[in-house]
């Protein structure tokens, strides 16, 4: 294999720039010709490709986002949209492409690999929710930032005695809100597989009000049917049995901002280098992940059909810890 190229999709990820410094250097240390698909699967279809060079991915490591650009395609779920990638492939004498990304782009990167063209998946998200591997590029960071937030507030909360509400992100999958509320000390942690009744979380709030808490902390996932925000509207007209005052804080893409932790910059340097690893094995079809600390290689129909579940232990933890 002489000519790959690689491409971000979906939402950013902090540790993308460092997944595709490893692609393009470990290309490079193969002999292989690299090349940088701009916007993610859109890009192929507009043909937004450009060579990569060692020098053109020095000094991105340490910066969140990506520096090729992501998007969501629409028109990547077209089979035109795919063809007319396939055309723009072919006349460039690419042979394969390393997809860095979340469900989504795996699901579209399965596409492309089922009209037979040599794909290999990077498992990249903040949510950590894609099958095929424990541990997701961005998701330490994202989870870092939840933490920092949630410590931040705390201090503010305790100063004035008061409750927070902190809505994480995850889409529907609650591993960022289950692991912050664990790490960060929450009251009360309701994530979609656990949802907690705003009339519960008033109770245990009350309940932390009458052990002599000087605050607390709600997180709430934001793939939960109550929001933060519905939790809070439901708690104003009950504010004074509660105990605290109750405030609101949507952390939103705030986490998936900033520079990468050193765990994220690591695990995407490993993927990176395996993709392209698997590539010049002659394997394709697959999403390369770390599954129990070892690089593993899920094949990509089963990742984009398969939807992975939350560790029930650490369900069980959360509970526990949460009073
Ligand atoms: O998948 C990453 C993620 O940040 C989710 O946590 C969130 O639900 C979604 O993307 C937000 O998408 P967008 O950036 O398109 O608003």
């Amino acid at each position: 294999m002489q000519r790959i190229a690689v491409l971000t999709s979906g939402g950013d990820a902090p540790g993308m720039n460092a997944a595709i410094r490893a692609v393009v250097r470990r290309g490079i240390d193969h002999g292989m010709q690299v090349f940088g698909v701009q916007r993610g699967f859109a890009g192929l279809i507009r043909d937004s490709i450009d060579r990569l060079d060692a020098r053109d991915v020095g000094g991105i490591m340490e910066h969140g986002g990506t520096f090729l650009g992501s998007a969501r395609s629409a028109e990547w779920k077209t089979e035109a949209g795919r063809s007319q990638a396939l055309h723009n492939l072919a006349r460039r004498g690419i042979e394969a492409v390393i997809v860095i990304g979340g469900n989504g782009s795996q699901t579209g990167a399965n596409a492309l690999s089922t009209m037979g063209f040599p794909v290999v998946g990077i498992a990249s998200t903040i949510d950590n929710d894609l099958f095929g591997s424990d541990l997701t590029i961005g998701c330490d960071t994202a989870l870092n930032t939840t933490i920092e937030a949630m410590d931040r507030l705390r201090t503010t909360g305790a100063s004035h005695h008061r409750a927070h509400i902190v809505e994480t992100m995850g889409r529907d999958f609650g591993y960022l809100g289950l692991m912050a509320g664990i790490a960060g000390g929450a009251e009360v942690i309701s994530i979609p597989e656990l949802e907690v009744e705003p009339t519960e979380i008033a109770q245990r709030l009350r309940d932390a009000w009458l052990r002599g808490k000087t605050h607390s902390i709600v997180v709430v996932a934001e793939g939960c049917r109550n929001a933060a925000t519905a939790i809070h509207q439901h708690f104003e007209q009950h504010e004074s049995e509660i105990g605290f005052t109750v405030r609101v804080t949507i952390l939103g893409h705030i986490v998936r901002g900033g520079p990468p932790t050193a765990a994220d910059r690591l695990l995407a340097t490993r993927l990176g280098v395996a993709a392209v690893d698997t590539l010049a094995d002659g394997q394709h079809g697959v999403l390369v992940g770390m599954q129990r600390q070892q690089i593993s290689r899920s094949p990509l129909a089963e990742v984009a059909a398969t939807r992975k579940k939350l560790d029930l232990e650490l369900i069980t933890l959360g509970q526990v810890l949460a009073r």
